[in-house]
């Protein structure tokens, strides 16, 4: 097996963890960043956990003449896993051309590159956004596509349309696309973790940086949903998980397990958690009591939503290994050592 395998995006929150996943399963990691999102320091941390220092190229994928260049001089890389992406939902509606031009230029740049330079594998970064608020649940791969709330949200059901197009014209590559439903959680080293920049706006770094003092309260955005404590429900799963299935669908690729040559897989627990369950189990793990305040629903939020992984945990034997409680212990353990509190 060719295990040499390219990351985009392998120093953002995700990708970090799932270099660290691929270094502990023997790949060779070359990570392709353009660090507007991210720090190099990231590097450090992953080097402290495997042993082994990526190779790092920072580079803009929008930029196609130096991403050909970066290929021909690594003619023996395989595979892809495509991080790379604007992912601010709100920022998103205020500048949609950025995010259309950036994740969607990116991405056929990249699977220009696929044809030309003969690299076959793909695993690319999809969203249980692509559902919207589905009327059945828990959701499963074949649930209607809705239409997307934001520009964010569209880029990543365009990004699957293109590759599905690409692939059944190009029958001799493969991709698998994995929808994630919401990662949260840091390495349990914390030597990486999530690392918003500016104020978060998703739930869990939100709570941590109150719960350190960095921001006042957590606003809860609304407690009259029609769930059973009125908060918003969704699947939070624990980040390494989250990576740890990036090497599974890379390796099914690689060893040619997988069943038709563009699959799609739900990455989630399976169970739906409440905002306010969230909060609890932050107390709980760190004997906190958290400052928080509900306020008007957020536009564009849905209702609930929770992942069937029933298709992930047969076809690909992966499933989700920590709970709730570990993965909110990790991100409390990474904001502490980020914050050189502990
Ligand atoms: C959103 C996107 C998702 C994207 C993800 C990553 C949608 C519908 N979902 O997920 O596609 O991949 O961001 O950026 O566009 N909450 C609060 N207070 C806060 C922050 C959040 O109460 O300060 C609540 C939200 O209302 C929601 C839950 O916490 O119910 C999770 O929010 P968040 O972490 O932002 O993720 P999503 O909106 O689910």
């Amino acid at each position: 097996m060719n295990k040499k395998v390219l990351v985009t995006g392998g120093t953002g929150y995700i990708g970090s963890h799932t270099v660290v996943e691929l270094q502990n399963e023997g790949f060779e990691v070359f990570i392709i960043d353009n660090l507007v999102n991210s720090d190099i320091k990231v590097l450090d941390g992953i080097t402290a956990i495997t042993g082994k220092k990526p190779v790092f190229e920072q580079l803009d994928l929008c930029d196609s003449e130096r991403l050909r260049g970066f290929f021909s001089l690594n003619p023996d890389i395989e595979s892809i896993i495509h991080f790379a992406a604007y992912k601010a939902v709100g920022e998103s509606v205020e500048k949609p051309v950025l995010y259309y031009y950036n994740n969607i230029v990116s991405l056929l740049n990249l699977m220009k590159c696929m044809r030309d330079f003969r690299i076959p594998s793909m695993v690319f970064s999809s969203s249980c956004t692509v559902y919207g608020q589905p009327d059945k649940l828990p959701v499963s791969e074949d649930s209607p596509i809705q239409e997307a709330v934001s520009p964010y949200g569209n880029t990543k059901q365009i990004g699957e349309e293109i590759i599905r197009d690409t692939l059944h014209a190009c029958k001799d590559l493969k991709a698998i696309s994995l929808r994630y439903f919401n990662p949260i959680g840091a390495h349990p080293s914390s030597h990486i973790g999530e690392l918003p920049i500016g104020e978060p706006e998703n739930l869990v770094p939100y709570i941590t940086q109150t719960g350190a003092g960095i921001r006042e309260e957590l606003r809860v955005f609304g407690d009259d949903y029609d769930t059973p404590d009125g908060s918003c429900i969704r699947d939070y799963l624990h980040v390494v998980d989250l990576a740890q299935a990036h090497v599974v669908a890379l390796k099914r690729l690689l060893e040619g397990q997988n069943k038709e040559n563009y699959e799609i897989f739900n990455l989630g627990t399976g169970k739906g958690v409440s905002v306010f369950e969230v909060i609890e189990s932050f107390e709980r793990v760190t004997g906190k009591k958290l400052k928080y305040r509900v306020v008007d629903r957020r536009p564009g939020d849905i209702e609930k939503i929770w992942a069937d992984p029933s298709l992930a945990n047969k076809e690909m034997g992966w499933a989700t290994r920590y709970s709730l409680d570990d993965a909110m212990k990790s991100a409390w353990d990474w904001e502490l050592n980020y914050r050189k509190l502990k």
